[in-house]
């Protein structure tokens, strides 16, 4: 009447044979996983495109991951000239080598990056708050470096003010705007000294 008894009987205890199935794919799985980590199988060169199902992961990762990230408070005065002039000096000196901007043909460094760096110039689907959260912080393993590391915030602000006037600007206006601009070494200066009080007037979005 009791446990061996049904065994006996030819009644299979079957949350033992779930159990069993489950560790064996799960064994299996981490094999297979051992022999593509360690056999070397993943392609990792830049001039080899990802394989479509692992493109579109890392796509989703990204997307998702900036988007339950980018939550600072963006400044009212976007618009300003003054953040403009600033953010189209940075980008000139900092980003158009990878990004290009109106009027700079493709670089050496822009045509072997992988993934590529998306043509600012052209628009972004990213929200203020994203651009400046990417900026901010990078991109792990594609070559998008963490600006923060070095920049004030108000200086990015400056650089994504820039970011959605580009795509207006001729390549004449770019250059007569960078030019505008105040040099590298004057606008880190200025972060040395610590900015006024501008991230007072940021709103919530
Ligand atoms: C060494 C090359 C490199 C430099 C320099 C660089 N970036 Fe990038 N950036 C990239 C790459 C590559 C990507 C694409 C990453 C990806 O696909 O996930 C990227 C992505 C971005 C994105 C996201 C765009 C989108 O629509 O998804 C923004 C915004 C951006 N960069 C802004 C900047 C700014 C502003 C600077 C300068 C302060 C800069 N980058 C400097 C390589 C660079």
């Amino acid at each position: 009447m009791n446990r061996s008894f049904e065994l006996r009987a030819g009644k299979r205890p079957w949350p033992i044979v779930a159990a069993a199935c489950i560790v064996a794919v799960l064994i299996a799985c981490l094999g297979a996983a051992s022999v593509v980590i360690y056999g070397g199988v993943y392609d990792i060169a830049a001039d080899t495109p990802h394989s479509q199902p692992v493109y579109w992961l890392l796509q989703k990762v990204r997307q998702y991951s900036i988007a339950a990230r980018a939550h600072d408070d963006v400044p009212n005065d976007l618009g300003e000239a003054k953040r403009i002039a600033s953010g189209a000096g940075q980008y000139a000196e900092m980003c158009s080598g990878c990004h290009l901007a109106p009027g700079i043909k493709r670089t050496e460094v822009s045509r072997g990056l992988y993934p590529r760096a998306p043509e600012l110039r052209r628009g972004s689907a990213l929200t203020p708050a994203e651009e400046f959260w990417v900026v901010k912080h990078g991109i792990k393993m594609t070559g998008m470096p963490a600006w923060g590391v070095t920049h004030d915030d108000e200086l990015l602000w400056d650089v994504v003010a820039f970011l959605r006037k580009m795509p207006e600007l001729t390549a004449e206006q770019y250059k007569a705007l960078v030019e505008s601009a105040p040099t590298h070494d004057e606008m880190m200066q200025k972060m040395d000294m610590g900015h006024g009080h501008r991230s007072e007037q940021a709103s919530h979005r």
